[in-house]
């Protein structure tokens, strides 16, 4: 098969990989890709959100299966764009069409979602500029701290947690009256704060059934110990000590099971991954958003963790046919460390050369390529997350430190990152 995957972070690394060494991919492509998908497969120039670019390297290449790795395309519609193409009819395509994805697009639509199907998630209540006094009063009358939602993508900014009400207003106004998120923010979703722990899982579903993948817990904030401002993310860890059975029971029974009928019984079309981002509170796992794609650096620490071809599963997916996969996991700890360039999640530089990066191929580890590009020759930096170090041993300790020696002996100017990663479930 000919494959072209969309994206260029260290998600679409690891799905390279993996997609790679099926024996049903004959060719590769990824775009636009980075540095380390060069060495997969071929990268294409190419915009994500530029359909008719991507339907006509489609055609070109004679892909039979696109895998779409970021949101935005998904929620912009690539989907349903590409299915409307005759010449492109028998192409399997993996990603929910452009009504699906709104479970990420639409925090409004993933909230209605959830309360027509009975999901646990946090109180609510949605507000927009025609709205705004009944807002301020609604504000006023709420529970500290209280968490306020831009409705759309934001690249992960848009969602705040106040711990005054003078605060939370302030930033109402400036999402609904001053437009700080643009048409993002054009709705904005108030709600609850829940007390708990995050984690995040993901399915592979068909509209119908699922399969459960490895789980995982991402590190969002930029400083040691969880301080600082937020990130894309900044490391992740799987297995999750405490997802225990009669945790992953309580969500496959509460969280994913009610969401796929959902998926179903609201017809939404829907073949492709989904990412659960949960709190796992006193009173059981409640869901604070949906992603509609794998996460990013949790891929990198759970589709490495998956024996089974990926190709056959995304086959499976396209095919109706996952009640009949059972899932293969190695039993191994994974740790992700995610080096990212100076000043990031803020204004940072690009184009420094990175150092070292053939002298530091070890066993169980891997280098994930994110924010990186081939520069005549020399490898340099190109976003904000630039290499994300997996490692796999039997204690997440292991793991940790293994890919700690492997970021303590690459180089780049500004560079950083957070030894910590895994902290709370070190001995
Ligand atoms: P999101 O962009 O929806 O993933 O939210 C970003 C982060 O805000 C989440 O990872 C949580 O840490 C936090 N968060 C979002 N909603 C809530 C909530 N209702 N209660 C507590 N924390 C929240
Ligand atoms: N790491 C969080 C995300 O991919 O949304």
């Amino acid at each position: 098969m000919n494959i072209l995957l969309i994206g260029s972070g260290g998600r679409e690394h690891a799905l390279a990989k993996s997609l790679k060494l099926s024996n049903k991919c004959e060719n590769l492509f990824i775009a636009p890709g980075n540095a380390g998908t060069a060495q997969c497969g071929t990268n294409l120039m190419a915009e994500v959100t530029d359909f008719a670019q991507i339907a006509a390297l489609c055609t070109l290449h004679k892909i039979d299966m696109l895998v779409v790795g970021p949101e935005e395309p998904l929620v912009k519609g690539i989907v349903g764009f590409l299915q409307q193409k005759p010449e492109l009819k028998n192409m399997i395509i993996i990603g929910p069409a452009d009504d699906a994805a709104q479970l990420e697009g639409s925090k409004a639509f993933a909230k209605i979602f959830m309360k027509n199907h009975g999901i646990p998630t946090a109180a609510y209540k949605k507000f927009t500029r025609e709205n705004y006094d009944a807002g301020v009063d609604y504000i006023k009358n709420h529970s500290l701290p209280i968490v306020l939602k831009a409705d759309g993508l934001a690249g992960g900014k848009g969602v705040v947690i106040c711990q005054t009400h003078i605060e939370a207003i302030s930033e109402f106004e400036l999402m609904l009256i001053k437009s700080k998120y643009g048409e993002a923010g054009k709705k904005v979703v108030i709600e609850e704060f829940l007390e708990g722990i995050e984690m995040s899982v993901f399915v592979l579903t068909d509209g119908e059934n699922y399969i459960l993948l490895p789980e995982a817990k991402d590190y969002k904030r930029i400083g040691e110990a969880d301080t600082g401002p937020n990130t894309g993310g900044m490391g992740a860890v799987s297995p999750v000590p405490f997802f225990d059975d009669t945790l992953k029971e309580q969500v496959n029974q509460k969280i994913i099971r009610p969401t796929i009928e959902g998926i179903k019984k609201d017809g939404l079309q829907y073949k492709g991954f989904l990412f659960f981002g949960l709190m796992i509170t006193p009173k059981g796992p409640y869901v604070i958003e949906y992603n509609c794609r794998m996460g990013d650096p949790e891929t990198e620490v759970v589709i490495p963790r998956i024996k089974n071809d990926l190709v056959d599963l995304l086959l499976a997916t396209y095919n109706k046919q996952l009640s009949h996969v059972k899932l293969q996991i190695k039993e191994e700890q994974a740790v992700a460390i995610v080096a990212v360039s100076g000043g990031y999640p803020g204004i940072y530089e690009k184009g420094k050369i990175i150092h070292n990066l053939d002298d530091m191929m070890i066993d169980n580890s891997i280098i994930y390529h994110a924010g990186t590009k081939n520069d005549n020759g020399k490898i340099v930096t190109n976003g904000g997350r630039v290499l994300v170090v997996s490692s796999f041993a039997d204690t997440i300790e292991e793991a940790a430190f293994k890919s700690n020696y492997i970021l303590q002996h690459i180089y780049f100017e500004g560079m950083n990152y957070r030894s910590d990663i895994g902290y709370e479930f070190k001995n």
